[in-house]
């Protein structure tokens, strides 16, 4: 692959022509170099990553998992063979918002421009058991979905399910939660010994292995243990950790209500969010099923 993709989300990415461009066919009705956010960075490196591999083609299927109603499904309907969206719509935290049961019965509504409406399914699916025959993909991918499916043996149990149903050979891109600094309060071990120093009266949830504060977002080694190393696959490249200085200048900031307040009273450049005392931004993690 002729550019990095296993990295964190930096607003010095906005300034990559490449990017910007495929940004503006996502999301033709706003300026990218102007709304630097991480979210259309996700929908960014999946399409750069496609084309990268040579995947962005009509033979090609693609699975997404977590999926929500997100615009990229669209995109890509446009421009793959087949695409599937996969979430568990109409239930739990999300069914009021990006997992609606109407996704389901008229995606159209949720299509932000015309789509060629046979090449997109949209199906009722739990990441964790998915059901789909071995190898049945060219492609899978996720977007901002892992750190939501629970503990961290049924987020390894959803990564095995994604490996399994990939084709060897084929390319996945799961894109999530990662500490960019992670105070050391918010580990594992303090949570731990917070439910255990209260005799289980504060903490209830935490084990040594499991934070109950900040715990949808992960660290470089939970995402290897949790995720590369149960989907049986490759990361392509080594993770690149690096973060500009800039990135910093518009933390935001869970507020009342779990609003996002950024420091500078403006939403863009939206990169760095603070959780309790850590800071976290989204990775892309480029993925191979290596080959039978
Ligand atoms: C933050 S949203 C992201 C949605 C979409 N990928 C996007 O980027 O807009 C997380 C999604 O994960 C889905 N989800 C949570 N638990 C799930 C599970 N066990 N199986 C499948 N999807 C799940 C939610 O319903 C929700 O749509």
């Amino acid at each position: 692959m002729s550019r990095r993709f296993a990295k964190l989300c930096d607003v010095e990415d906005f300034r990559d022509e490449e990017l910007l461009e495929v940004l503006r066919s996502i999301l033709p009705e706003r300026d990218p170099a102007t709304h630097v956010e991480r979210k259309v960075w996700e929908f960014g490196q999946l399409a750069l990553f496609l084309s990268a591999n040579g995947l962005m083609r009509e033979d090609v299927s693609a699975l997404a998992i977590g999926a929500g109603d997100e615009r990229i499904l669209f995109w890509l309907a446009n421009r793959l063979g087949r695409v599937v969206a996969t979430d568990i719509y109409g239930e739990g935290d999300f069914a009021s918002r990006e997992a609606a049961s109407s996704m389901l019965v008229d995606p159209a509504s949720h299509a932000p421009y015309p789509y060629r409406e046979d090449r997109l399914e949209v199906l009722e699916m739990d990441a964790r058991s998915l059901d789909f025959e071995d190898g049945s993909f060219d492609v899978v991918f996720s977007l901002s979905s892992f750190e939501h499916f629970g503990s961290p043996a049924e987020i390894a149990r959803a990564a095995s399910e994604a490996g399994r149903v990939l084709r060897p050979g084929g390319r996945a891109l799961i894109v999530t939660e990662c500490f960019v600094r992670r105070h050391w309060r918010n580990s594992a071990a303090f949570d731990f010994a917070v439910r255990v120093g209260t005799l289980g009266f504060k903490r209830r949830r935490a084990t040594p292995r499991r934070r109950e504060v900040v715990d949808q977002v992960f660290t470089p080694r939970e995402l290897r243990k949790r995720i590369v190393e149960p989907s049986g696959f490759e990361l392509m490249e080594p993770l690149d950790l690096s973060i500009s200085a800039e990135s910093f200048e518009n933390v935001a900031r869970y507020g009342a209500g779990g609003r996002l307040e950024p420091v500078s009273g403006s939403f863009y450049p939206h990169i760095l969010v603070q959780s309790d005392r850590s800071l976290f931004t989204s990775v892309a993690l480029p993925l191979r099923k290596p080959a039978a």
